[in-house]
């Protein structure tokens, strides 16, 4: 039978990291030594407090359906956290538990944007922005994160992007590919334009914990902002849970019974242990002390790929404030992006991305994920030097 599929799959776009893991893993099968620097997710093993705390809610029972949002008391529990990141007053209403932060973009969308509604959006950015937009029906429009502004978001420019078709605006902090992070000078000018302008806004924060330079600044957590926000975040980057699965969202009452109801049709519930851990991992002293130690080790390592890769002439590297990657320009070293992200897996075994896979305009870039020992980041380093015709010897 030949399956005729929905003209809406089309639309559909993917996450190259995916994609350069399965080649790379089928490289590796074939015995070839492989650096990872495509992945994004911490190479950190989950916190053993938190393991424990999933376990023990098992044994007792955690194996069942919660109800759609999350069990009451998680969801106080995420308020309270959200409240303390943020400093808006947030109660368990306002709070959606999901399996992972991708669903609560996804029903976001789904829940405000009519066809062919403009969304503006980061460009390069998490590319599953563009695809989930352009599958709902609406328009992306695409806002430049340049490295010559420090990855940051120029308001004018922005600004000049708002039509009377758009609808939401997607900003994401610290960001996926760049590493950028917002100003509160920033965050106020976007708040002013959404305000302004009558925007609904998600403000993507699932990096908060990894900030290199200060304490993070929150879009939700602007004055006023809450009304006309979605908080996403999880559990997966703070507390190396990727696997877990929990993402949470904080939302204006009246959205967060719409996302109950998309839950209800969707996945029913995150699992029940996973919200437990979530709880250790918001409350205990010794989940905090193990996202410290890990923005520690982060800090290290991206100064020594940053400094490293800066050595390699034609290659500019901006150092990133937050989140765990660098996104050098590659432009002068006269190779494209996506030619040379496929030839430095290929030809000398470092898996990165093609900074073009983020949206036009993180052409001439590449991704590299720090998510890596200091050992083989030095390795990756030496690597690309070597491919670009300059050991650069770490
Ligand atoms: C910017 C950004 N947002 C959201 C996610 C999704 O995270 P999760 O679904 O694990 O919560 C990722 C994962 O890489 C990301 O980079």
């Amino acid at each position: 039978m030949t399956l005729r599929f929905a003209g809406r799959l089309d639309r559909l776009g993917t996450e190259s990291a995916f994609e350069v893991l399965a080649h790379a893993r089928a490289l590796e099968a074939q015995g070839r030594d492989i650096v990872h620097c495509e992945i994004g997710e911490p190479d950190f093993a989950t916190p053993q407090n938190i393991i424990d705390a999933a376990t023990s809610a098992m044994n007792n029972g955690a194996t069942h359906y919660t109800p759609a949002s999350g069990i009451r008391e998680v969801r106080e529990a995420t308020a309270t956290y959200v409240a303390k990141q943020t400093g808006v007053p947030t109660t368990w209403r306002n709070v959606v538990l999901t399996p992972g932060s991708k669903n609560i973009l996804m029903f976001a969308l789904m829940a405000l944007v009519e066809d062919g509604d403009e969304v503006i959006l980061p460009d390069p950015g998490y590319p599953i922005y563009r695809s989930l937009v352009s599958f709902i029906g609406g328009v992306p429009v695409s806002l430049p994160i340049r490295q010559s502004n420090g990855f940051r978001v120029d308001a004018e420019e922005l600004a000049s992007l708002i039509t009377p078709r758009t609808r939401v605006l997607i900003v994401n902090s610290p960001q996926n590919p760049t590493g950028g992070i917002l100003t509160a000078k920033d965050c106020e000018a976007i708040a002013e334009l959404a305000t302004r302008h009558d925007l609904f806004v998600i403000s993507d924060e699932i990096y908060s914990r990894l900030n290199y330079e200060g304490a993070h600044v929150s879009l939700y957590g602007v004055p006023g902002m809450a009304e006309r926000t979605v908080l996403m975040d999880g559990c997966s980057k703070a507390w190396a849970m990727c696997g877990w699965r929990l993402g949470f969202g904080a939302m204006p009452e009246e959205l967060a019974k719409r996302m109950d109801t998309l839950m209800i049709n969707t996945s029913s519930c995150a699992a029940a242990f996973t919200q437990w851990a979530a709880v250790e991992a918001f409350e205990s002293p010794e989940s905090d002390a193990a996202v410290t130690a890990m923005v520690t080790e982060f800090r290290a390592r991206r100064d020594l790929l940053v400094d490293a890769l800066n050595r390699i002439p034609g290659v500019a590297c901006h150092k990133p404030e937050g989140a765990f990657y660098v996104f050098p320009d590659i432009s002068a070293t006269g190779h494209g992006d996506r030619e040379l992200a496929a030839a430095l897996l290929d030809e000398v075994g470092v898996a990165v991305l093609a900074g073009s896979s983020f949206g036009p305009q993180g052409a001439g870039h590449i991704r590299l994920s720090y998510a890596n020992s200091v050992d083989n980041l030095r390795r990756a380093a030496d690597r690309i030097g070597t491919y670009l015709g300059v050991p650069v010897a770490s």
